[in-house]
């Protein structure tokens, strides 16, 4: 099928330091580690990795330093299908960089060190693919003035617009009003709802619902091992399971909602329904925990496509 359009990522671009642990420090607490890895990374890098990989054209907007760390990202992104002419140098700041620490229950903690991704801004991404035909990605890892703007621009324009929420960092209930889809975690959900001083709990579906109707938009609570539920702003509700795996092949987690988050994109753009892009979505979140790190994890359209009868169908909800 020839597509029209392309996917724009508004987003962070990282060298993640992956460091595997017995058990995650308590704070005050140092231990120790044998050795680590130096991955690709960043939200926005992984996003549209992912959606490359699904057959996406996809553009990248972002900033690095002009080191060793910068370079390499872009041209491992480029060597992947990603456009990487929007992604800019900073002349000050370095290449942003991650500690991604997980231990062996399979819990991660990341603490992201921004650099030069904060002096990403809106005016990188030019009117001229701000059309209609296009999606735009983003997450929460740029500078959040920059990330409403070019929010604001691009519903202006007609694109579909889908945020990520990730890390849970509030945005004006205003500009929840130009989205299209909010993707959240079950924590980033239950955060969201309470700084809008929505009605909060650990009811995903109720969640859900409440912040679709805030925002006027479908809003998806990704739920780990219990999969992931959507409600739209009319109401409709559906749920779709992770692709069943065995526990002892899961390697690392760290890109699961990347995956996700990258091949629904890529999935709505091609025009499936939202289940059935729930549905992709799910299965190259499962398939990303089979390998170590992020980029380097994420599945191609064939794999996809090729573990989907293994999914369950999705399940319609009343809500
Ligand atoms: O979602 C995982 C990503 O979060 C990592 O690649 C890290 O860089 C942070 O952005």
């Amino acid at each position: 099928m020839l597509l029209l359009g392309m996917i724009i990522v508004f987003g962070s671009l990282n060298m993640d330091f992956m460091i595997s642990l017995d058990r995650l420090p308590v704070a005050g607490e140092t231990v120790l580690s044998s050795d680590y890895q130096l991955m690709s990374g960043g939200k926005g890098g992984n996003q549209a990795l992912a959606a490359a990989r699904f057959g996406s054209k996809v553009a990248l907007i972002g900033r690095v330093g002009t080191d060793n760390y910068g370079k390499t990202l872009r041209e491992s992104l480029k060597s992947n299908g990603v456009m990487v002419s929007g992604v800019a140098y900073s002349d000050t700041l370095p290449t942003g960089c991650a500690m991604v620490a997980k231990e062996k229950s399979g819990e991660n903690q990341i603490i992201v060190m921004s650099g030069a991704n904060i002096e990403t801004t809106h005016e990188q991404v030019p009117d001229e693919i701000l059309i209609k035909q296009n999606v735009l990605l983003m997450q929460m890892e740029l500078p959040v003035d920059q990330t409403v703007t070019l929010l604001t621009r691009a519903k202006a324009q007609g694109l579909t617009t889908i945020l990520n929420l990730a890390p849970a960092i509030m945005i004006p209930g205003k500009a929840l009003g130009h989205l299209d889809y909010l993707i959240v975690n079950s924590i980033e959900a239950q955060q969201i709802a309470e700084k809008l001083n929505l009605p909060t709990g650990n009811n995903a579906i109720k969640l859900a619902q409440a912040l679709a109707i805030k925002g006027q938009m479908t809003v998806i609570v990704t739920l780990g091992m219990k999969g992931s539920v959507a409600v739209t702003k009319n109401g409709e509700g559906w749920t779709v399971p992770i692709m069943p795996l065995d526990q002892s092949e899961v390697v690392d987690i760290t890109g699961a909602g990347d995956a996700y988050c990258g091949t629904f994109a890529a999935a709505i753009h091609e025009g499936k329904t939202l289940p059935e892009a729930m549905r992709l979505a799910s299965v190259a979140g499962s398939l990303t925990c089979l390998k170590e790190g992020t980029q380097n994890a994420m599945p191609y359209l064939d794999d996809i496509l090729s573990r989907l009868d293994e999914m369950p169908p999705a399940e319609k909800l009343d809500v």
